[in-house]
């Protein structure tokens, strides 16, 4: 059965950060995985997750098996977070724990099929993550690409996705990133995102929310609105969100599965098909990063320095974009005042994959496919020398 595979073909992301971890160089600068760096090029553990990983090891008593849904604090304290505690939504919403927010795409996409025995439309961005093809086509449906971002201007192209969106309907799922798009670094405006409400109400498709940088835009609350706008205008999304960024959390696989239906009766129909699509699955989500999240969620102290942490990587990210911009500017034909104006870890230089490897030989420089960077990568010390390659390539 093994004898004759054929090596597959590398992971766009995950096999950049191979290739970069056997390059001996000591000046490689490393723009591909979406990885907050501090500005000493580490990728830290949050002060708050430490906090809180030494009054877990302290208190923990079990590690018996809780249900396929996760760990119940941390379902509520996530949908508190994301929807609002109290309001319209939360009591419409069900959340469970999943490992990561792939684990939440993927639970999603299983679930969808259920639903659909031959297969769904998903309706995904370009450009888009460069998982979300493999993992819903690997799930039997059908990928419809929509037009989303023109890279040479470095803006939106509203009105093709709008017109290519026309003609979804009822059963259609489409799958909009909630803030800091990966990679556009594009987000639509709150008039374009109530444009999209109003066809996705008008159309009756429903959205798929892939919510995995929240805090990295403008905060907690505003990255949030546009999702609870679509709840509040939808009968029924669907939302996947990660903690793997903002908790610096990433291989602990800390994510959540939010289904919004048109009454809490609804709801609690739905979250219950979802636990055997789990049970088929891995039957239960690990408990680490979940357990650390709903501590620190749930605590008045550790809450208010993890939103400072939060705030402390977006104000790093914002100054990263301005600082690259700055350094850019006049440097080649392009204007790259884009890169500050946008939102989020990531940014699309538009490069051909000749010159994405021309970056790792002659600058050691490890970029994503079409030139995505990793803004939370850069770092005082090595912005020169980025925004020298990008010049000179
Ligand atoms: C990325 O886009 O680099 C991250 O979301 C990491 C991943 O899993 O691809």
């Amino acid at each position: 059965m093994f004898a004759d595979l054929a090596p597959p073909p590398p992971d766009p992301i995950l096999g950049i950060a191979q290739i970069f971890s056997a390059d001996p160089a000591t000046d490689k600068v490393d723009l591909g995985i979406g990885i907050y760096k501090d500005e000493s090029g580490e990728a830290p553990i949050l002060a708050s997750v430490k906090a809180a990983e030494a009054w877990l090891i302290e208190t923990q008593k079990s590690k018996r098996y809780l249900s396929s849904a996760g760990n119940p604090d941390y379902n509520r304290l996530t949908r508190a977070l994301l929807f609002g505690e109290g309001s319209d939504i939360f009591e419409r919403a069900r959340t469970i724990q999943t490992p990561g927010g792939t684990g939440a795409l993927r639970v999603a996409a299983d679930f969808l099929k259920k639903l659909r025995p031959e297969g769904a439309r998903v309706f995904i961005p370009d450009p888009t993550w460069a998982n979300h093809n493999l993992l819903f086509t690997t799930a039997g449906h059908q990928v419809v690409v929509y037009p989303y971002y023109d890279v040479a201007s470095g803006t939106l192209r509203f009105d093709e996705m709008m017109a290519a969106l026309a003609g979804i309907g009822p059963g259609d799922i489409v799958l909009l990133h909630g803030c800091c798009h990966n990679p556009a670094g594009a987000d639509p405006d709150p008039a374009q995102w109530a444009a999209i409400a109003d066809l996705l109400e008008r159309t009756g498709a429903t959205p798929l929310v892939d919510l995995a940088y929240l805090g990295f835009g403008e905060g907690l609350e505003a990255d949030a609105a546009s999702t609870r706008l679509l709840a509040s205008r939808l009968p029924e999304i669907i939302v996947a969100s990660s903690y793997s960024k903002n908790f610096a959390l990433y291989r602990d696989r800390a994510g959540a599965l939010s289904l919004i239906a048109k009454t809490p009766a609804e709801a609690d129909r739905a979250h219950a098909h979802l636990l055997p699509v789990v049970r088929a699955n891995y039957s239960m989500p690990p408990d680490h990063g979940a357990a650390v999240v709903a501590h620190i969620l749930g605590d008045t102290v550790l809450r208010a320095q993890w939103e400072a942490e939060v705030a402390a990587m977006r104000a790093r990210i914002h100054s990263m974009r301005a600082c690259l911009s700055d350094q850019l500017a006049g440097s080649n034909a392009r204007d790259y005042d884009f890169i500050a104006r946008q939102r989020g870890m990531f940014a699309m230089l538009g490069l051909a994959q000749d010159v994405v490897e021309r970056m790792r030989g002659e600058h050691r420089v490890y970029v994503g496919t079409g030139g995505r960077i990793n803004i939370a990568g850069l770092t005082e010390r090595n912005v020169a020398h980025v925004a020298a390659a990008i010049s000179a390539i």
